[in-house]
């Protein structure tokens, strides 16, 4: 049961997988609908958290190794849940996040190969009970990603992520679908192959059941009442 009358939606799957682009047309749709809606994004999304997005996605943390990075990420989303999630949900916002929790757990613990145990007490620590109450995961053959994002930024270099093999991306490909089959009641696996309409129509009818039973006021007994 989530602390707060907010509704936390976090965005997840591989590069390229559309993320950025249903996290814009989700919140379209729920601002038309009038609600209050912060868009955010890891790592980042408070200035303490995006001075060290810069650290972690130039490569400029790699050569201290994965456990340095997996504290680095932690100490970016310990700022951005306490100066802006947390707040953002206690005031009664939706918080479409793109990437939290789950990237850490694929990128570091997986094809890191860091203990399961270490990433999972990081989290503890930067969360400290701040969980989404839905994980969309965006799933696509790693090629089709990587190809998306390539397109993307056709003359913009490849980040520290976007560098790796094919392979490791579907490492992680299989790894995001082995946290949906762990966590059915957060994870909503989603496939991310068609076009971006459909994508978003299924995206919308997952969250929008979610909204009322999140703590949005609800009409009292008594107003009810004949
Ligand atoms: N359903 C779709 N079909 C085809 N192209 C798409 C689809 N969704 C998004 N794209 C395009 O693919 C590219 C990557 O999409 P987007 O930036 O939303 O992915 P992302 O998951 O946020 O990627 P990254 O992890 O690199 O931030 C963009 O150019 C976008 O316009
Ligand atoms: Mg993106």
């Amino acid at each position: 049961m989530a602390e707060h009358p907010g509704l936390f939606v976090t965005f997840e799957g591989g590069e390229g997988a559309g993320k950025s682009t249903q996290i814009r047309r989700l919140a379209d749709r729920l601002r038309r609908a009038g609600h209050d809606v912060l868009v955010t994004r890891e790592p980042g999304g408070s200035p303490g958290a995006e001075a060290v997005r810069h650290v972690l996605l130039s490569g400029a943390a790699e050569e201290f190794g994965v456990r340095m990075e997996a504290m680095l990420f932690a100490a970016a989303r310990n700022d951005h849940v306490e100066e802006v999630i947390r707040p953002a949900l206690e005031s009664g916002a939706i918080v479409l996040c793109d990437r939290f929790i789950d990237s850490s757990r694929v990128y570091q613990g997986v094809t890191g190969n860091l203990e399961t145990d270490f990433i999972e007490a990081l989290q503890r620590v930067a969360i400290d009970r701040v969980v989404p109450d839905c994980t969309l995961i965006l799933d696509l053959p790693a090629e089709t990603g990587l190809g998306r994002a390539r397109r993307r930024a056709a003359d913009a270099a490849p980040d520290r992520f976007e560098r790796e093999e094919i392979e490791t991306h579907e490492k992680r490909r299989e790894a995001y679908l082995e946290i949906a089959e762990a966590e059915p009641q957060r994870c909503r696996v989603v496939n991310a192959e068609r076009a971006e309409d459909e994508i978003a129509d299924e995206v919308y009818a997952i969250i929008e059941p979610l909204i009322n039973r999140s703590g949005a006021p609800e009409p009292t007994e008594t107003e009810n009442a004949e």
